[in-house]
């Protein structure tokens, strides 16, 4: 073509977790055996329902017809009144209903908070980090993200000296992003540790964005506080939504809430520029966010919360004794959001393999495991080939650490402990194998 009508950032765009189902479904097609799959964070696909009172809801509000009009751009007034006078009532950061803009999804969001900063400057995130914040920041910038670590050594805790580090010698920084409770970890940062975060954010005149879409799945020992209430002064975006907890992600709702704008007429005027391009979409899908206030205002659903909660301590402690004799791993207790990321010692390389057996089955693996391959990659190909289970390389979450996520959604008891059995046998051979 006459011009390169390629985006500088296009080869940033990577989303692992839905791109292994490819190799998934080749697999299947050769094996005629399914995958059981734990690579993505859809509950209703693991087999949760959702609750009968709030499909009621949902099916009463699909006969109004208002469900079926557009709504204004931010989201529904009634919707971010009620969410404002909630956080509101929290006695900490105040904001007014105008603070809250309502997306097709965070993905939505997440795409537009990025794709609108100006072109030179960076946000700072996790590593690992969950990767649609990754890619559309690194793809924003048109180069490869900036990280903190999270230490598995240390329960997950980010690297406080090396984010303040990073910051500090790095101007192009801008923004600070946090995703608290974590994925792809299942850490949750106490309140000390956001604070900290949040004081790196004010001596270097940082913006924040928070991804607190778990904010209502905290079930560990570690205390836990949403950013609205550590936040003080600091300029800061926190984005929230149903699809975890209702849940309901085919819904695509959620919302980011905006705290201190006023004090900063730059953040302001980009929190405007996000507004703006909302706008040119017209507005996010108005029935989900026409049953948010019926559902939060439930006292179903503080008992519906509570249950959840349990069911995932249960479900994180059961993947934890089931994996405590692996050898060559780390291993760290989720304590929110629903997922565990398991780590391998540095000296697994790519010379570890697994068994495959079946020799078109092994075609299928190997023409995807190149040279050079990741050994976490390898791991997480071959385990589909070996064992028809599909979870995620760690290093497809902008990370050097090599290992993998699976989650703690499986409902049914006997397929969550084969899940498990099975991930700490291939994990043994694995790491035995070289
Ligand atoms: C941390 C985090 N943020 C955002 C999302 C996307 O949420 P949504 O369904 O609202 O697009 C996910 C989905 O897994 C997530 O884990």
């Amino acid at each position: 073509m006459r011009r390169n009508i390629v985006h500088i950032g296009a080869s940033e765009l990577k989303y692992e977790i839905r791109e292994i189902t490819e190799l998934g479904h080749e697999v299947a097609a050769v094996s005629g055996r399914p995958i059981t799959w734990e690579n993505i964070g859809d509950p209703v696909q693991k087999g949760e329902t959702v609750p009968d009172w709030i499909k009621a809801i949902v099916a009463r509000t699909a006969m109004q017809n208002a469900a079926y009009a557009y709504c204004p751009t931010r989201g529904l007034a009634s919707t971010r009144e009620f969410l404002a006078a909630h956080l509101n009532a929290r006695g900490k950061v105040q904001i007014s209903p105008d603070d809250i803009v309502f997306f097709n999804g965070l993905g939505d969001a997440i795409n537009k908070i990025y794709s609108l900063l100006r072109h030179e400057a960076r946000v700072i995130g996790p590593s690992p980090s969950y990767s649609t914040h990754s890619s559309a920041e690194a793809a924003h910038a048109g180069s490869s993200p900036i990280v903190y670590r999270l230490l598995p050594e240390r329960g997950w805790m980010p690297d406080l000296e090396e984010l303040r580090n990073r910051v500090k010698y790095n101007d192009s920084i801008a923004g600070l992003m946090i995703i608290n409770p974590d994925n792809p970890t299942g850490a949750v940062y106490p309140p000390d540790v956001v604070r900290h975060m949040v004081s790196i954010a004010r001596d270097y005149d940082l913006f924040i964005i928070a991804d607190e879409i778990y904010t209502n799945l905290v079930y560990g020992p570690n205390g836990y506080a949403p950013l609205s209430d550590l936040v003080e002064d600091v300029p800061a975006i926190s984005l929230k939504g149903i699809s975890k907890e209702l849940p309901w992600p085919g819904a695509r709702c959620g919302w980011m809430e905006v705290y201190n704008q006023a004090s900063k007429p730059m953040f302001r005027r980009y929190v405007r520029s996000i507004l703006d391009a909302k706008m040119l979409e017209v507005c996010s899908t108005t029935l989900p966010q026409m049953i948010i206030p019926e559902v939060y205002a439930d006292p179903r659903y503080q008992t519906w919360k509570s249950e959840r909660n349990a069911f995932f301590a249960r479900r994180a402690q059961q993947a934890i004794d089931l994996l405590s004799d692996c050898p060559g791993v780390v291993l760290n207790r989720p304590n929110g959001a629903f997922y565990l990321s398991v780590v391998f010692a540095d000296d697994v390389t790519g010379n570890h393999a697994l068994r495959i057996g079946d020799r078109r089955i092994e075609d299928v693996v190997r023409r995807r495991c190149p040279p050079g391959i990741q050994p976490d990659r390898k791991f997480c190909y071959e385990l589909l080939g070996a064992r028809d289970l599909c979870v995620v390389p760690l290093s497809s979450f902008v990370c050097e650490l090599r290992g993998f996520r699976s989650t703690l959604l499986e409902r049914d008891d006997a397929v969550f402990e084969r899940t498990y059995r099975t991930l700490a046998e291939a994990i043994t051979e694995f790491v035995g194998s070289a």
